[in-house]
């Protein structure tokens, strides 16, 4: 059909949120639809794999059905199905890719099973209404989410060379653990967030009165937040004693340690950690000073420091900043439909074989 949109069907089931979405040409977003299970994991403050298999299960078909219809097509209309196949939670991915296959063998269309950390990065690109100009390319791309957080040279919205990764935690996953530090509840991004934001004034500077800024090695483009959210865990607990360095303290008539309130903290810990992230975004530019474009995506780029701290870099370097809307942030499945309508384009629409399965981690 030579003109006609291409529609594809996304589908994401990673982690815990159950998303269908339907994308036309790979950019303009028709529906968004994302079913979380937030409120199944919350009373473990974490996502229980069992749990979120079995509602992915239970969902799949009504988050579809909701996606077609808010879209307003016709399942006969759709040119593909594309889901997101690597990397999550092996169970709930299982569930999405199963759920992928049967829905394109039944409408005789082509699915493909796409990887969920590169599709984040194409969550900058979308829109809800007539298509943005493309961005130039080599372009670097920063993918900050609960599972990952990782430097991308693009050399196209298609070839993706990793740069740098974390050592240990992933920024939202030290997001999570300190808001379970200062009791403000699963997931724990926005209430730091907000907590932080609203007390930006009692922020301390990073590497100096305040948190440490992980440099790794000179001209290191690797992360790590471990040592961060420690050191929030102790400004909000106290540095631990044991009995000799107890004993030691109070022989030299010192008072206990610092305990800072969770308002300071918050925000301490937020300036330091936007910093982490701004810091090696500056490095990766000395070294590939040919970017133009700054492609950022997963659940923090909703953060609201993160994204001032952004908008001033890409202003200061003359970048092209491709921050996606709210709504495209956290996992969704338009991303998915948009990297997948780019792959079979790229293979002139032929899909991946049936034995196309489900890979807890990336390739890349
Ligand atoms: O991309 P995403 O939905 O899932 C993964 O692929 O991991 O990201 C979820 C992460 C969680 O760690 C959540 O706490 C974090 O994104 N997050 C935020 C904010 N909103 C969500 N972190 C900081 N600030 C936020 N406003
Ligand atoms: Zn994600």
């Amino acid at each position: 059909m030579p003109g006609a949109r291409a529609l594809v069907l996304g589908i994401e089931t990673s982690c815990d949120e159950t998303a269908a979405s339907i994308v036309a040409d790979g950019r303009v977003v028709l529906s968004n639809v994302i079913a979380s299970q937030t409120e199944l994991h919350a009373e473990y403050r974490g996502v229980v794999p069992e749990i979120a298999s079995r509602a992915h299960a239970e969902r799949l078909l009504p988050v579809v059905r909701e996606a077609v219809a808010q879209a307003g097509v016709e399942p006969g209309e759709l040119r593909a199905v594309a889901v997101g196949n690597r990397p999550g939670l092996i169970g709930s991915l299982l569930v999405g890719v199963a759920g992928a296959k049967a829905l394109a063998l039944g409408l005789g269309v082509p699915v493909v099973g796409v990887d969920h950390v590169r599709a984040h990065l194409h969550a900058g690109l979308l829109t809800r209404s007539a298509g943005a100009p493309a961005p130039a390319y080599p372009a670097l791309g920063l993918v900050v989410s609960g599972g990952h957080t990782s430097l991308y040279l693009c050399a196209s919205h298609l070839e993706m060379t990793k740069l740098g990764g974390t050592i240990d935690d992933a920024v939202g996953e030290a997001y999570d653990k300190v808001a379970a530090i200062l009791n403000l509840g699963f997931p724990g991004g926005p209430s730091v967030d907000r907590l932080a934001s609203a007390n930006a004034h009692l922020a301390r500077t990073p590497d100096k009165d305040g948190f440490p800024v992980a440099r790794i090695a000179p001209d290191s483009l690797d992360f790590s937040f471990s040592g961060l959210k420690t050191a929030a865990l102790y400004a909000f607990n106290g540095v631990p004693e044991n009995e000799r360095t107890r004993a030691k303290r109070l022989a030299r008539g010192e008072p206990a340690p610092e305990r800072w309130p969770a308002e300071a903290v918050a925000a301490t810990f937020q300036a330091a950690a936007v910093r982490t992230l701004t810091l090696k975004i500056e490095r990766a530019l000395v070294r590939h000073s040919e970017c133009r474009t700054l492609l950022v995506g997963g659940g923090v780029s909703a953060n609201s420091a993160l994204r001032s701290a952004l908008d001033a870099l890409a202003r200061d370097r003359g970048l092209d900043l491709r921050l996606p809307a709210m709504e495209f942030c956290l996992d969704n499945a338009a991303m998915i439909a948009a990297l997948g309508h780019d792959v079979l384009a790229s293979r002139g629409w032929i899909g991946d074989d049936l034995s196309m399965s489900a890979t807890p981690t990336t390739g890349s």
